[in-house]
């Protein structure tokens, strides 16, 4: 089983993070990791620190001769956008300033963000593309697609998603303001019977949440991409796919689908009303810093997050340390049970 650490800070001098229990003989993806943190910097909605910052990522561990040695991988990316961070007594509302101050003793709001800033997760987008593309060279296919922003919806079968949301984050800057939205995971090839019902946090849909909601910003998550409160049993039974391929804690071997909500990105460049934590005066404050939208960089970690959450299920399902391993069990486990998976609304059984 893998877990993984992070340390460093949004403005350090650099950022690090070990991944342990990743499997041996994987040949190292190097292009695939920067390609990654490209997607990441660049998504849409981001602000003008992006293009100061190039997370030239380099692995420090866990690999030898273009193939992962089954130890500890570990990266280092070096900050560009260094500097003292000043101190501050503001709380700046929907962050982790207030309760960072209140938990650790700190006087100094700049040390919680400094560490509580999403900066952080350009580490865990460079881990987990290790598992990103293990899960791709066994079959595993991992997509994120935005669906809503701004509160508009951006399915594809509207008219001309990405220039609708180019214009709905032009529009938010131009006022200032950020947007919040939504995006689905759809996870491909997964083999049935990964997770288990025996007890609560052994449930797949647990890993997945625990992963997914560990990203900042990331306040929902449900399994399947309709809007499942709203249909009656009946319509649900008929079209199973739509409980999004985990069904008792246990995947069913079609695709799985979650869905994300992501809150807008509480920096505006409109004041809010706040305050000082250490004189309790009022305060004011505004970012002109910021990103227009957190949707569309969180999608691309958290594709990393769910390969992080498939790899591991399939590493306590099947053991095994290097890849040759792993492969060789699953292709056993698909050849006996294959992969139901859905095409063009039909159910096809892989054997
Ligand atoms: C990729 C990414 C970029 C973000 N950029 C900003 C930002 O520029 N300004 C900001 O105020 N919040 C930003 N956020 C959101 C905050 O990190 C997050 O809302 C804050 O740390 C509070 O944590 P929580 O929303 O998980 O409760 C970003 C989040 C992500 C995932």
């Amino acid at each position: 089983m893998m877990k993984y650490l992070t340390a460093g800070e949004s403005h350090g001098e650099l950022l690090t993070g070990i991944l342990d229990g990743f499997p041996a003989g994987v040949p190292v993806p190097e292009l695939f990791v920067q390609e990654q943190l490209r997607r990441r910097r660049t998504a849409l909605g981001r602000s003008t620190r992006q293009q100061t910052e190039n997370d030239d990522v380099k692995i420090t561990g866990g690999v030898y001769e273009g193939r992962t040695t089954g130890a500890p991988l570990s990266v280092l990316i070096k900050n560009s956008s260094r500097k003292k961070p000043e101190p501050s007594g503001i709380i700046r509302p929907c962050h982790a300033d207030y309760g960072g101050m209140v938990k650790y003793g700190l006087e100094d709001a700049s040390l919680v963000r400094e560490r509580a800033s999403a900066r952080e997760t350009v580490v865990r987008t460079a881990l987990f593309a290790f598992p990103l593309y293990m899960c791709g060279i066994s079959g595993i296919r991992i997509s994120s697609e935005i669906i809503s922003l701004g509160g508009k919806s951006l399915r594809p079968c509207d008219n001309r998603p990405a220039e609708k949301a180019e214009k709905i984050i032009a529009d938010a800057k131009a006022k200032g303001d950020t947007a919040g939205g939504e995006f689905v995971l759809k996870i491909s090839g997964v083999p049935a019977g990964l997770g288990s019902y025996s007890q609560g946090f052994r449930r797949l849909f647990t890993e997945y949440a625990e992963e997914l909601g560990a990203i900042p910003a990331v306040k929902g998550i449900s399994c399947g991409g309709v809007d499942i409160a709203d249909i009656p049993g009946s319509v649900m039974n008929s079209a199973p796919e739509c409980t999004g391929g985990i069904d008792g804690g246990i995947s069913n071997g079609r695709d799985i689908i979650i869905r994300c909500v992501v809150k807008p990105v509480p920096g505006t460049a409109v004041t809010a009303r706040t305050s000082d934590y250490i004189t309790g005066a009022a305060a004011e404050i505004c970012s002109t810093t910021s990103d227009i939208t957190a949707v569309y960089a969180a999608a691309v970690t958290a594709e990393g997050a769910a390969a992080f959450v498939t790899l591991n299920a399939i590493l306590e399902k099947f053991g095994g340390d290097s890849l040759d391993e792993i492969s060789s069990r699953l292709s056993v486990w698909r050849q006996r049970h294959g992969n139901v998976i859905s095409v063009s609304g039909e159910e096809n059984r892989l054997k």
